[in-house]
This record gives structure tokens, sequence and C-alpha cells, in this order.
């Protein structure tokens, strides 16, 4: 049976600047990369460790999180499944909106089969434990993000709204990822969080990247900032849950 759940509330006192050196990335796990379709994006874990630096988020998660969500591992891994489900839905759909965008489908393409192994990999996780998926649980967060992307301009003004929300998830999920890499008590989880930071790491730069190149810079730094506050204010208004990826 899954233990009740149990929710979390704790100020937000700042994070630790305790990064990865490089010589620990040579140590980590690591998958073999899949080979990319298109080769204008840098796929190299040195290249995703320093996107873990830059992410920028304005209210970073208190690592205490980690000691409640590591208590109901079983909850954090649904959601985490249905969160890597999500990212794979996303990737379909920017596809077929944006068909006729060359660089997006060849980049978008393979991330769709990460995002599908990741889902694939925190099944196994559950099976492993015993636990079938269960329910998908209303995402407020997603919910949130979406509900403040613009609507009604260009057709690339539309994609960049979809570029930015889609990396905003994957920076927000490679936070939390991070923490749980290094302050999970388990080893096995510390390295299992670990291989997903530095992927979703990878992810938010495709997209930061792929907004870049379709419209001018100023634009997207400009429409990048504001949805960095908005997304503070999303996560300031929920609740800081252990069984909640996000
Ligand atoms: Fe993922
Ligand atoms: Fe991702």
């Amino acid at each position: 049976m899954r233990p009740k759940e149990q929710h979390v509330t704790v100020s937000h006192p700042g994070y630790s600047d305790e990064f990865y050196s490089e010589d620990e990335a040579a140590s980590a796990p690591q998958e073999p990369a899949a080979e990319p379709l298109n080769k204008t994006h840098d796929t190299t874990l040195a290249a995703n460790l320093e996107a873990v630096r830059m992410l920028g988020l304005k209210l970073p998660t208190d690592p205490r999180w980690v000691n409640v969500a590591e208590k109901t591992i079983e909850e954090i891994l649904t959601d985490h499944a249905f969160c890597e489900q999500k990212a794979a839905t996303m990737g379909v759909t920017l596809i077929v909106k944006f068909s006729d965008h060359a660089r997006l489908v060849d980049e978008v393409t393979p991330l769709v089969a990460e995002e599908w192994g990741h889902f694939r990999k925190v099944l196994k996780e559950l099976k492993k434990r015993g636990l079938n998926l269960g329910r998908q649980r209303k995402d407020e967060y997603v919910v949130a993000l979406h509900n403040q992307m613009r609507k009604g301009g260009s057709r690339e003004q539309t994609m960049m709204e979809y570029l930015l929300v889609s990396a905003m998830v994957e920076a927000r999920s490679c936070e939390r990822f991070r923490l749980l890499s290094l302050y999970c008590e388990d080893e096995y989880l510390r390295k299992f969080y670990y291989e997903f930071m530095v992927s979703e790491a990878g992810h938010y730069r495709m997209f930061i990247d792929l907004a870049k190149h379709y419209l001018p810079e100023d634009q997207v730094k400009q429409r990048w900032e504001e949805m960095l506050v908005a997304e503070a204010e999303i996560m300031a208004s929920l609740e800081l849950r252990g069984d909640r990826v996000h």
C-alpha cells in the first residue's frame, strides 16, 4: 500500500552553491547519447553541466524538500513518470504544430525518444519496487505555466511561447533532480537522478537555443526574463510537496 500523502511547507531561504565539477562529472554514470539528427546543438556533458549552473531560476527550491521527497519516493516516481510522459507529448505537439521548421523537427524528434526513454526508465524503477504506474495527478505547476502563455501573436511568437514554457519545465525539473542527486541519502537514487539532471539540462538549453534561432535574441531574452518572474510567482503560490516533482 502506498504511504499516505505527505505535504511539507517550508520557506525558501536560498540554496547551496554546491555545483558539480567536471571531475565529478567524468566519474558519474553516463548513458550513451542518442545520435542527434542535427549537429547544431552541443550535447556534451560539459555543456549540460554548464547549463545547470546557468538555469537562472528566481526562486530556488529549499533543499530540505529532498528529505521529504525521499520518504515518499514511490509518490515522486509516479509523478516523475508522468512528467516524462508530458515532456514527450509536448515534443510531439511541437513537431506537429511547427512541422515546417526543419531545425525544430530535427532537434525535437530525438528529444521525444529520449523523454520516452526516461518514462520507461522510471516505470522500470516503479516495477522494481513492486509498484504500478497508477493514475496521473493534476499538475498544477504545468497548468499554471501554460496559463501565462501569450496568445494572439504571430506564429513565430506562439512558437516562442511553447519553446520557452518547455524550457522552463526542463529548467525546474533539472533544478529538482539536481537536489535529489546531491542530497538523497540513498546513493543509488543520487546516481539515478544525476542522469536525469544532466539530460533535462540539455533539453533546457536546446529549447532556448531553438527560440533564439527562430526569433531575435533580444526578444527571447526579454520574454524569458518575464517568464522567470512569472514562474517564481507560481512556485511561491504552490505548496512545496514531497510527493511532486514540481
Ligand atoms: Fe526527461
Ligand atoms: Fe526533458
